[in-house]
């Protein structure tokens, strides 16, 4: 015991005289500071939309190892989202986020000081939170323990016009209708028909959509639009106001619907206009997404501008 007080003094003094001595900004001067110099600047150019897209690595052995169902597995599709959504909720200058199969793209406001608009900032703020998130997501959405850590890629893309932006959103649904399409008439073909991979594929070679379609219809009784719609079209995750009888609340809703349609952008105009989350079309049911956000959370009419992450290093 005496023995440990006397190391307790002996540290407290050297901590002392090490203050003393070496004070802070004659650390931050050492001749090794040079190497400082060496970092790139990497801000982006002011006045671009900035888009992060993360994507899972090897996703096909991923769903394969968690038995996700073919070709779409509801659950695992809501984990993604649940954790865009968390994206969402830490960054506030997020104003539209686009997820389909094991992707989702972060739409940043134009004039979007987070960070100082320093690009790897971003990108890896992004991508770390959006992979912890959907690892805490899991077992809320999925009945079987993950057997690995997923991990997801992420790029930033600049775009300078709304056409571009919208062009750009517009080519991941186009690209989920073609995968979705496919992958159906795949499945049904594999699962309920028995043709092996090979004999699916060499079926559906040289197709147009117009056939799948019609294969669908002809041989297994479905209309392929009556499929759910997040299937058909992912998921567009936007802040809305969600009204609660006589209360409102903010809350970061999931849409299916056609963003290549004009429409879809007369509809919310928040997203290229000035940024005030418009109001919630809910179904009669929430969705649970939607509901755990609200869950014993107070409700307040007060609006929640954007934030401005600037100055943080
Ligand atoms: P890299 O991204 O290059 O690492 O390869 P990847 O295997 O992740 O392929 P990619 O990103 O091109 O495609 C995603 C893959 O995830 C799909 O090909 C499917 O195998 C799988 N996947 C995503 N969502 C689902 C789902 O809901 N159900 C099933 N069964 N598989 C899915
Ligand atoms: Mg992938």
């Amino acid at each position: 015991m005496r023995l440990l007080g006397t190391l307790n003094k002996f540290g407290k003094l050297l901590n002392y005289s090490l203050a003393r001595n070496f004070p802070k900004r004659s650390m931050a001067c050492s001749r090794f500071e040079y190497v400082k110099s060496f970092e790139q600047d990497d801000s982006i150019l002011p006045n671009v939309w900035i888009v992060i897209r993360i994507d899972g690595k090897k996703f096909h052995k991923f769903s394969k190892t968690h038995d996700f169902e073919k070709p779409n597995d509801e659950n695992a599709l809501n984990v993604m989202n649940a954790a865009a959504t968390a994206v969402m909720q830490e960054f506030r200058d997020i104003v539209l986020a686009y997820g389909q199969s094991d992707e989702y793209s972060f739409v940043f406001r134009k004039e979007t000081v987070a960070f100082k608009r320093r690009s790897a900032k971003l990108l890896t703020y992004v991508t770390s939170l959006f992979s912890s998130s959907y690892v805490m997501q899991w077992a809320k959405w999925m009945n079987l323990p993950l057997a690995y850590a997923p991990c997801f890629d992420g790029r930033v893309v600049l775009y300078p016009s709304e056409q571009n932006l919208k062009d750009y959103l517009s080519w991941r649904q186009a690209d989920v209708h073609v995968n979705n399409l496919y992958n159906t008439a795949f499945w049904k073909l594999v699962l309920e028909k028995g043709l092996t991979n090979q004999q699916a594929e060499a079926k559906l070679r040289g197709t147009f959509s117009a056939d799948k379609n019609e294969l669908l219809f002809q041989e297994f009784g479905i209309n392929y639009n009556n499929l759910p719609a997040m299937y058909r079209k992912g998921t567009i995750l936007l802040r809305k106001r969600v009204i609660l009888g006589e209360k409102s609340r903010q809350a970061v809703v999931p849409l299916h619907e056609d963003l290549i349609s004009s429409q879809f952008w007369k509809e919310h105009t928040e997203i290229l206009g000035k940024y005030v989350p418009g109001t919630y079309n809910a179904p009669q049911t929430l969705p649970r997404l939607v509901e755990m956000q609200l869950n014993g959370k107070e409700l307040d009419d007060e609006a929640e501008e954007p934030q401005n992450l600037a100055g943080t290093s």
